[in-house]
């Protein structure tokens, strides 16, 4: 197909057509130039086609433009009596399903499967992203009807030039952050590996704040956040985030829209840490911490995170006694014992503050590590069965700490605990979801051990840090780049 409107067959086609059906026309002049403009129209046709079939197929988008409008101008002088060419490329306009079924299996690879005909724009260091208008979308906007909440295939998107929207859309102006998840934002690991590239696309682009956020799951639309991920866009943002609800009857079409489908994607290290000093910065300001305070240098705060039921230490006592122990013998220790259960967005931003050493199991939790001054310690535990069932999942917090400059101190997997039925065995998936919450025993020569080095290492680099002895990198502080 796209070979042949170019080709010169269909030139001469289109010329023997003309001849016939133009006869009456005796002049030579009015003949060529009713050829070019059917040639004209003829490419237009051929370009708006293939803008449909694939919205970022067209590699000359000015050509498009100064066709029509050296078609429009001279339609509407010379045939005022055919329909206008916006309502014509209104007509036009292509809905396409949301997500693209053919893509299930991948996913969050590739383009993903949400909004699956339009390519990633790739900058280095930053999380791919797709931008309406741009020079990408050769100025259009994204319009999208997604009434349906539980299957995204049924919902749709469609990209219109702005004088040309489709009948009956709904304009939503300013900035919208449009978020697309495999996972979801009510998790809070998970929530913030979604929000992530929206902070970053805040700090670099003049701390541009969203004047709405647009979140899928599976091309499903959302309307909340989970309270943690809530909070931290309100102390990022400055504001409670307005979420789109899409109650609009027609389509709604976005002024401005930035698009994020990878999570965190191929952001680089360097720009994660900046993004996680941001929130950090800002989370304490909006809980009205005084930083300051928050770390003493002269002491070491040692908190045990502790989870109740799924993945709890079977001997909690134990675990205490033994944390207790190895910090008596540094100087300014100190252990408190805390639970996330019931503790509010800035009582964890507050106790963060406070910790030198989390001691917790692997969990949700364990997200707020970043609110830990940078090169705070992290000791993670997982009950049996983890290591060779969880897959690259299981290493979320090793990951989080690098990210955000923290130092994870390594893991403990419990080698004992309850064995997996039998029945169970060979079935995919069944032993782990056995093993998954299942409490987590105790070492206590291990735990000993392993507290002494990472308390002791994490005094001397306090020491080190307060008498100039360290070069720390640059903390991004509360402000945008550039
Ligand atoms: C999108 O990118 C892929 C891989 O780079 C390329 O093969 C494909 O042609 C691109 N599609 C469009 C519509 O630009
Ligand atoms: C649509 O939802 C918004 C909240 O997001 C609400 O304020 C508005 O009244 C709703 N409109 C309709 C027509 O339901
Ligand atoms: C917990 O650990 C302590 C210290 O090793 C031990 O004395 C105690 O018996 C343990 N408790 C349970 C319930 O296993
Ligand atoms: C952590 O401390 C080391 C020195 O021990 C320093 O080189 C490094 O830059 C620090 N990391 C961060 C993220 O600040």
């Amino acid at each position: 197909m796209t070979n042949d409107h170019k080709s010169p067959k269909t030139f001469t086609t289109q010329k023997s057509f003309n001849s016939s059906s133009t006869s009456t026309l005796t002049h030579p002049w009015p003949k060529r130039l009713l050829l070019l403009l059917i040639t004209l129209i003829t490419t237009l046709l051929f370009f708006q086609m293939q803008s449909l079939h694939n919205p970022f197929t067209i590699t000359s988008s000015s050509i498009t433009w100064s066709l029509y409008n050296t078609y429009s101008s001279f339609a509407t002088r010379s045939n005022p009596s055919t329909a206008s060419f916006d309502d014509r490329l209104r007509d036009s306009v292509t809905f396409l399903p949301l997500v693209d079924l053919r893509f299930a299996k991948t996913a969050m690879e590739g383009n993903t499967w949400f909004m699956s005909s339009i390519n990633d724009t790739r900058e280095p260091g930053e999380s791919e992203h797709l931008r309406f208008p741009s020079a990408a979308s050769h100025g259009r906007l994204l319009c999208m009807i997604a009434r349906d909440k539980s299957d995204g295939a049924k919902n749709h998107y469609a990209l219109a030039w702005p004088d040309a929207l489709p009948i009956g859309a709904s304009v939503r102006k300013g900035l919208t952050f449009v978020s697309d998840t495999y996972y979801d934002y009510d998790n809070i690991w998970h929530g913030l590996s979604a929000v992530v590239p929206f902070v970053r696309w805040h700090a670099r682009n003049r701390c541009a704040k969203p004047a709405r956020w647009v979140l899928f799951h599976w091309g499903e639309a959302r309307a909340s956040m989970g309270p943690w991920v809530r909070a931290l866009m309100d102390a990022t943002f400055g504001g409670e985030p307005n979420i789109e609800t899409f109650n609009a009857t027609g389509p709604t079409c976005f002024e401005d829209a930035v698009v994020f489908r990878h999570n965190e994607g191929s952001m680089s290290v360097p720009n994660r840490r900046a993004v996680y000093d941001m929130m950090r910065c800002r989370a304490r300001s909006y809980c009205n911490i005084d930083e300051r305070k928050a770390d003493s240098p002269s002491s070491l705060d040692v908190t045990l995170f502790l989870r109740t039921g799924a993945r709890a230490f079977a001997n909690e006592s134990g675990v205490i006694r033994v944390f207790e122990r190895e910090c008596g013998k540094v100087e300014g220790c100190s252990v408190r014992v805390r639970r996330p259960n019931g503790l509010s967005f800035c009582e964890q931003v507050r106790l963060m503050g406070e910790t030198d050493v989390l001691v917790s199991p692997h969990g949700a939790q364990l997200t707020n590590m970043f609110f830990m001054e940078r090169n705070s310690s992290v000791m993670e535990f997982f009950p049996k069965g983890w290591l060779e069932m969880a897959g690259v999942g299981q290493y979320v917090y090793h990951w989080i700490a690098g990210w955000s400059g923290m130092r994870h101190e390594g893991a403990w997997r419990d080698p004992n605990g309850v064995e997996c039925p039998k029945e169970m065995v060979g079935e995919p998936g069944k032993c782990f979801t056995f093993y998954k919450d299942q409490k987590i025993g105790f070492d206590e020569e291990h735990f000993g051990r392993w507290a002494e080095r990472v308390l002791k290492r994490a005094k001397q680099y306090k020491l080190d840090r307060m008498e100039g002895r360290v070069v720390e990198e640059g903390v991004a502080g509360c402000s945008c780049g550039s």
